[in-house]
């Protein structure tokens, strides 16, 4: 191998570990692991247009108002909370529904780890749309 390739070769091995490293690690979440995360919210909810299990479909569930599924029954607290599913919005619940709305009818503890809920919430963009 001469030099110049041995060289080049280097930059280029550099040039990926980087890549695939802290240079893209960023706070973003994983959608491959929120996948993972989101099993436990498969027993209530479905990703799929209008099919509501315990929980409301959460099929385009960004940029909604809270409350709003078609024929699906919301507890009070949530119809009347008055807020739209957003990244921000949704990191609050996640972490603790019953803090975050009062009265809400979601049977879930919540997630703990923020690790979990933004790859949860990285996952819920891309599968949820
Ligand atoms: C034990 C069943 C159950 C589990 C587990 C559960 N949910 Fe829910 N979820 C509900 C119910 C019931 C509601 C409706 C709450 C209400 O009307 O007060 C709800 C409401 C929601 C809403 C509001 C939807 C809307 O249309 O306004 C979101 C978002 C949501 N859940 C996300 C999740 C996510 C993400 C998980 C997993 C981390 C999860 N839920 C786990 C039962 C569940």
């Amino acid at each position: 191998m001469n030099r110049r390739f041995a060289k080049l070769a280097l930059a280029f091995v550099t040039a990926t570990a980087l890549m695939s490293g802290s240079a893209f690690a960023s706070s973003d979440g994983d959608a491959a692991k929120g996948k993972k995360v989101f099993n436990k919210c498969k027993a209530c909810h479905s990703l799929e247009a209008g099919k509501n299990k315990i929980g409301p479909s959460l099929n385009g569930v960004f940029g909604r108002a809270a409350g709003a599924v078609e024929g699906y029954k919301y507890s009070k607290a949530m119809k009347e909370s008055g807020l739209t599913w957003d990244e921000e919005t949704l990191e609050d619940y996640l972490e603790k529904p019953k803090k975050f709305i009062p009265g809400n009818k979601m049977a879930f503890a919540g997630l703990r780890k923020e690790k979990q809920r933004d790859d949860l919430i990285a996952y819920l963009k891309e599968a949820a749309m």
